[in-house]
């Protein structure tokens, strides 16, 4: 393995020098260094520092096969790229269209271990199992002799039995994979004492036409009195970041939902996977991007011009309502980043007006509106964001229909769509939504952080005009608040630049 990492490394550092060009890269959203990335894999702390490893090709800024990236940190938002974690290099995880695809990582014994999905083809379909690797240092990883540790069960798609997720509670570890059956989608659970040996107990979870044909990345854990369990259903339609709330029998390997609820319905949040922090939190990344099977799916974008594709969606925390919903919390470290706050008191939009919001340079800026709905008569309260007078994306609360209505058509000149998501609307006084807007994305929050639609937009600098409107009928804003973000990953890759020019 050590062969591929190295020459897969070259590749990386000839890259870095042209991944400084890229105006199109995200300035405080984490990313990979260039070329392809997707799902977030083992999140984890180990030793004092965060880790994150993710779906990398660094070969090319499209999807091919598959290595895990890995980069650290101390405060999850200034990153520092490490060497590549696994590149594929054995029968099990070598295939031009497999690798190593995604997992989990967990700590034994002081030792970091990466359990993830080997993809081969066997020249008459594509197999997939369960294999692990692990590290003293954090950095070096070296691969299980006796792999895989983990086959499809018989009666299950060989192609389709992936991303293994490593739940652990008491002494044994749980290991939860994306399964298929026919067009059902499930969770499969198997329970082990030492992560090499692995028993299957049951079906922990499955969809009954509602949650599509295929489960990928299922991730569970333990939040207050209850379990949580997220997938990404393949086939669900309009779903396809799903939570569900409820109980889990560790005896029986059975999870037995209460809530189910979307934890982001935008275009472009898939895969998320979470980890526990040493404050306790749980946080979770995903990739902000969509998949071809997706109904809603165009292109890989612009970016592949700039030699990348894929960053990761605003870390959240997760908390859980006494309701069983979630709440999906950008995480306080954000706010380190923040600058030049402004703030405007009480004012009204008339119908038909625009207001001009004043937020930082008017690309990378957080943004919270807190509307008086008692004073508002608005149908709908209109976001107008990087704005140039004639490209912009369109964020509409519509309170007539209760619905959030995301519009991409006139964005950027490239993407397009339109996305709709039930609203909560819980206060009937109040509504606050909270903006976060990148170089290349946009993320809104409301309903306390219950509903999140997060999207691309490929828009220009010029583009940096934002505006709230009012349709048919007048809004009324009660208190508004912006600040400046910070460019956290210009400065790295300059440093890499200046690395490379010594
Ligand atoms: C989800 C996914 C996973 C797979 C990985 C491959 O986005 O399709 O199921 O392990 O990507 O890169």
């Amino acid at each position: 393995m050590q062969q591929a990492i190295s020459k897969a490394e070259l590749e990386i550092k000839e890259k870095r020098k042209q991944m400084c060009k890229a105006h199109m890269r995200q300035r405080y959203h984490f990313m990979g260094e260039e070329g392809w990335i997707n799902d977030p894999n083992g999140l984890i702390v180990y030793k004092g520092k965060y880790h994150f490893f993710y779906q990398q090709n660094p070969y090319g800024s499209f999807w091919s096969e598959m290595y895990w990236a890995h980069a650290v940190s101390e405060d999850l938002i200034h990153w520092e790229y490490l060497p590549l974690a696994l590149a594929p290099s054995e029968p099990y995880d070598e295939h031009i269209e497999g690798g190593c695809f995604s997992g989990s990582s967990v700590i034994y014994k002081d030792k970091l271990y990466l359990i993830y999905t080997g993809t081969m083809n066997n020249g008459s379909e594509f197999v997939q199992t369960q294999n692990v690797a692990w590290s003293s240092d954090g950095i070096h990883f070296e691969k299980y002799k006796e792999n895989p540790v983990a086959v499809a069960p018989v009666g299950y798609q060989n192609a389709n039995f992936r991303d293994p997720c490593i739940y652990k509670e008491d002494d044994t570890f749980y290991m939860i994979c994306g399964a298929r059956t026919g067009d059902i989608g499930r969770a499969l659970i198997y329970q082990s004492k030492d992560l090499l040996h692995w028993e299957y107990l049951n079906i922990l979870a499955e969809s009954r036409g509602e949650f599509g044909y295929m489960w990928e990345c299922p991730d569970l854990f333990k939040l207050g009195d209850k379990y949580v369990l997220m997938f990404s259903p393949m086939g669900a339609v309009d779903r396809k970041t799903v939570y569900l709330t409820g109980d889990f029998n560790k005896k029986t390997g059975k999870f037995s939902p209460l809530v189910s609820g979307e934890i982001d319905w935008g275009f472009d949040f898939y895969a998320p996977k979470s980890f526990e922090d040493s404050k306790g939190r749980r946080i979770v990344a995903a990739w902000a991007n969509a998949w071809d099977w997706m109904p809603w799916w165009k292109d890989w974008g612009p970016t592949y011009n700039e030699g990348w594709c894929g960053h990761f969606n605003l870390l959240r925390e997760i908390r859980l309502c006494k309701d069983g919903r979630l709440q999906f919390i950008p995480i306080d470290e954000y706010k380190e980043i923040r600058r030049d706050k402004q703030t405007e008191d009480s004012f009204k939009v008339e119908s038909g007006q625009k207001h001009k919001i004043t937020c930082g340079d008017g690309v990378a800026f957080e943004l919270r509106v807190t509307f008086d709905l008692t004073q508002t008569d608005a149908e709908c309260i209109k976001f107008l964001l990087r704005s140039d007078n004639q490209s912009e994306a369109e964020v509409c609360i519509d309170l007539k229909h209760q619905e959030m209505i995301v519009s991409r058509e006139k964005a950027d000149g490239w993407s397009n769509g339109v996305r709709r998501c039930p609203l909560l609307m819980e206060n009937e006084n109040e509504l606050k939504v909270h903006i976060f807007s990148d170089q290349s994305s946009l993320e809104v929050f409301t309903d306390d952080y219950k509903t999140v639609q997060s999207f691309n937009d490929f828009a220009t600098d010029a583009q940096n005009l934002n505006f709230i409107t009012a349709i048919n009928g007048n809004v009324a804003v009660l208190e508004m608040v912006s600040y400046g973000l910070n460019d956290v990953m210009k400065t790295k890759n300059q440093k890499n630049e200046v690395e490379i020019a010594f």
